[in-house]
């Protein structure tokens, strides 16, 4: 068993993720979206909330069909976010800052405007026709087979020109990348060493589970427990279109390329159950440093199911596979709307005292909610594409609020997306200095779990509790933190033979409690969460 000193553990093991989609940052040159000087004009910020590693969303050249997921050139900025010395200078001074910086790689598809795509579509015989996954129609003229897009209809869009179907898993604008073919791997692999040279200390790969799809194009079989409240997408499983065996040698190649270069980072957005998803840490650890764990982000918010899941993914890691956890991101309704604004508190503390990585979603940290999107603002492809069926994803996407003036300080033009009708309460300037904000209790976490061997890396260990509570200790050589949390509405008690007569208050989320002594029964309010140390 390692010691748990923080000596003994790679950088990406202590610290923190903070998710910038940065559209939504800080808009520098009024054109009302974030760009890149924006991002550096707040560095100080995340670096002050005590955050030391940024995942900002793509930045690349993009038409922006699906908001720079769909890139249009894999080795350059899109001007809208400046240009390429600003993305040095931005390296630069997260670098300076002791801070890292970790880009969006997004290989599954590219843009239909990448010259790749171009050259692929004008004849069947081009070099790169290969490159992309082109199909004759059924008989009867149809698509090849019965895959369906994520964002609604056909995932085949036929193409005139040489009479043929290309595949893509998202919009017709995204075409999927051919990974069985080598051309494409080295392609891309140099993507990654173009950033890796300058410096950037990772990636979170987008839809890594996709990158492959079954040679022999099958059909995918029905979902029975489809209802019409789902997306389209949903009526199928996805046998033959994700998760396919050979994902993992494609994903080995990968880390061999980040580990060309000295202490990086390989992060895989990965939507698979947990037993599929710990597959990605790859043979002997081969694989992503971090397939990204959405268990909080998709579960109900509930003590059982969550204790469960939190075991279950403790059973599930490979031997040296570190775990990591997510609560939020720019695909999923906020976790301040999800559980409400007090119990968000509580899944802070959840988040930030589990075993394993932490990623932040920008704007959590002082309790932004979702804001509501009028049908005629609205702006994302999927809502567009499967309305009304709260697919929306503009509601997590909005501006971050840093004062209370005009725009809450994002921008002085007119902002992409509405802002919060509140932000004149809720904003980093009004919490920053006050005791009781959302802000000021994330960062009295980040400091506790920073110094706290036992909460950064240390072991977990459940401790058995009923109804709404959820309960474990995590400890060090020298220490044990007992953490309790009341994910419910209700008051709670729990008995408890463990021995807290030493046990003090370290954080709570009714900050009133801190110093005081637990006893055997303690009593927890509704959406109450406890720090204990227990002095051994
Ligand atoms: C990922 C991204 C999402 C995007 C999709 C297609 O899931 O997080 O925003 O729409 O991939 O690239
Ligand atoms: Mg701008």
């Amino acid at each position: 068993m390692k010691d748990f000193k923080p000596e003994n553990y790679k950088w990406w093991q202590k610290e923190i993720v903070y998710q910038i989609y940065p559209r939504s940052y800080r808009d520098k040159d009024g054109d009302g979206i974030g760009d890149l000087p924006g991002i550096i004009e707040k560095l100080d910020y995340i670096k002050d909330l005590g955050i030391k590693v940024v995942w900002i969303s793509p930045i690349y050249p993009s038409p922006m069909a699906d908001f720079g997921y769909d890139v249009s050139d894999y080795t350059a900025i899109h001007p809208m976010f400046g240009t390429m010395q600003d993305f040095d200078k931005l390296l630069d001074e997260i670098h300076k800052r002791d801070m890292r910086l970790i880009l969006d790689f997004v290989p599954n598809h590219s843009s239909n405007e990448h010259k790749w795509f171009q050259e692929s579509r004008s004849s069947k015989d081009n070099p790169k026709r290969d490159w992309y996954i082109w199909k004759d129609p059924a008989p009867d003229g149809g698509p090849p087979n019965n895959w369906g897009s994520v964002f609604g209809g056909s995932a085949w869009e036929y193409d005139e020109n040489t009479e043929q179907y290309y595949y893509h898993a998202f919009l017709k604008e995204q075409p999927d990348l051919n990974w069985r073919n080598p051309e494409v791997q080295e392609a891309m692999f140099n993507v990654l060493r173009f950033w890796l040279e300058k410096g950037v200390d990772g990636f979170r790969v987008d839809v890594m589970w996709h990158l492959i799809k079954d040679a022999q194009f099958r059909d995918n079989p029905p979902n029975p427990d489809y209802t019409e409240d789902k997306s389209p997408y949903d009526k199928h499983l996805q046998a033959f279109t994700t998760d396919q065996p050979e994902v993992h040698d494609i994903v080995e190649k990968m880390r061999s390329v980040i580990d060309e270069y000295d202490a990086r980072l390989l992060i895989g957005e990965i939507y698979l159950p947990v037993e599929q998803l710990v597959e990605y840490y790859g043979k002997d650890n081969r694989g992503a440093h971090l397939p990204f764990n959405f268990q909080l982000v998709l579960l109900p918010w509930d003590a059982r199911e969550i204790e469960a899941a939190i075991n279950k993914y403790e059973g599930a890691l490979p031997p040296g596979g570190w775990p990591n956890w997510v609560l939020g991101n720019h695909d999923n309704s906020r976790i301040a709307t999800r559980v409400g604004a007090k119990q968000a508190r509580v899944a802070a503390m959840l988040l930030l005292t589990l075993r394993g990585t932490p990623t932040i979603y920008y704007g959590d940290e002082i309790g932004m909610e979702d804001v509501p999107i009028a049908p005629d603002q609205v702006q994302d492809p999927q809502e567009k594409n499967i309305p009304g069926k709260g697919l929306n994803r503009d509601p997590e996407r909005t501006p971050m609020q840093w004062d209370s003036s005009e725009n809450a300080g994002f921008t002085n033009g007119k902002p992409w997306l509405p802002l919060m009708k509140n932000y004149k309460e809720l904003n980093v300037e009004k919490e920053w200095n006050s005791e009781e904000s959302m802000l000021t209790f994330y960062r009295k976490l980040i400091v506790l779990r920073q110094k706290e061997p036992a909460l950064q890396i240390g072991k977990y260990r459940p401790v058995l509790t009923e109804g709404n509570l959820l309960a474990y200790i995590r400890s060090s050589e020298e220490k044990e933190i007992f953490i309790i949390l009341n994910l419910g509405n209700s008051g709670e008690i729990m008995d408890t033979d463990i021995p807290f007569s030493e046990a003090v208050i370290l954080a709570s989320t009714h900050s009133l409690r801190e110093g005081e002594k637990l006893k055997s029964t303690i009593k927890l309010q509704s959406n109450e969460g406890l720090i204990a140390e227990i002095e051994k």
